[in-house]
């Protein structure tokens, strides 16, 4: 008897911008059947990540906000848009817009960002100037729920960076990104297998309250002996 192949976990993802975490989430879904990039959502038409969808063959929907449209306009087409193809996961990937209480609330549990800071420390915007002006050692990227709290929802994973005698805003950039590039797409898979939840009261790891952020390490080790 043929055994039944279950439907692949579907990924939304919403970005404004290049799309080099679109990118790196492709590269992961390819070696993980279990999973899809169902849809790609962005506000701007002339994004990077727009045309990196493209030539990846995921179904784009482009939702730019019209002059005079509110905000809650604006985020009830993304929503529409969205529910259409009834996504498992919403990943935001650079998504530069401010997403309202009723949107972040329907997706509550199924929505992550990731931000390129080791939270609590430096939420918004120019992270990397404001680490280097303080003199940090470390800087690097976190991953959280999104809740109605701007960068503030549980931190679920985060990759570490050492800022170097040398760093500028560009390098440490670059350094950041290409971790954050491996951290998360693990994140995402393992939010999408509900190894990683959120609960009542914060966030579990196979059903062990976290205690502080999973490391790619963690992660990526966990995924190996588990999906090889
Ligand atoms: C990333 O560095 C991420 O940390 C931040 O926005 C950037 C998006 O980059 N939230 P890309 O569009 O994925 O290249």
């Amino acid at each position: 008897m043929r055994q039944r192949v279950a439907e692949p976990i579907r990924i939304a993802v919403l970005l404004s911008g290049a799309g080099s975490n679109l990118a790196a989430l492709a590269a992961y879904v390819q070696h993980h059947a279990d999973l899809r990039l169902d849809h790609v959502i962005t506000d701007q038409p002339s994004a990077g990540g727009v045309a990196r969808a493209q030539v990846l063959g995921i179904p784009t929907t482009v939702c730019p906000r019209a002059d005079g449209q509110s905000r809650d306009e604006h985020d009830a087409d993304v929503q529409a848009a969205l529910s259409a193809r009834t996504p498992d996961v919403v990943v935001l990937a650079g998504y530069m817009r401010i997403l309202g209480a009723d949107f972040v609330r329907a997706w509550h549990g199924k929505m992550l960002n990731v931000h390129p800071s080791l939270l609590p420390k430096y939420k918004g915007l120019h992270t990397y100037r404001r680490a280097l002006a303080d003199g940090e050692r470390w800087h690097g990227s976190s991953v959280h729920f999104v809740t109605e709290t701007l960068d503030g929802g549980p931190v679920i994973a985060q990759a570490r960076v050492a800022v170097l005698g040398d760093e500028t805003e560009d390098t440490l950039r670059a350094r950041t990104q290409l971790a954050e590039h491996i951290l998360y797409p693990l994140v995402v898979a393992a939010v999408a297998r509900k190894h990683v939840v959120l609960a009542r009261d914060g966030v579990t790891w196979h059903g062990t309250p976290l205690t502080e952020p999973l490391t790619p390490d963690e992660l990526g080790h966990a995924a190996m002996q588990r999906h090889g």
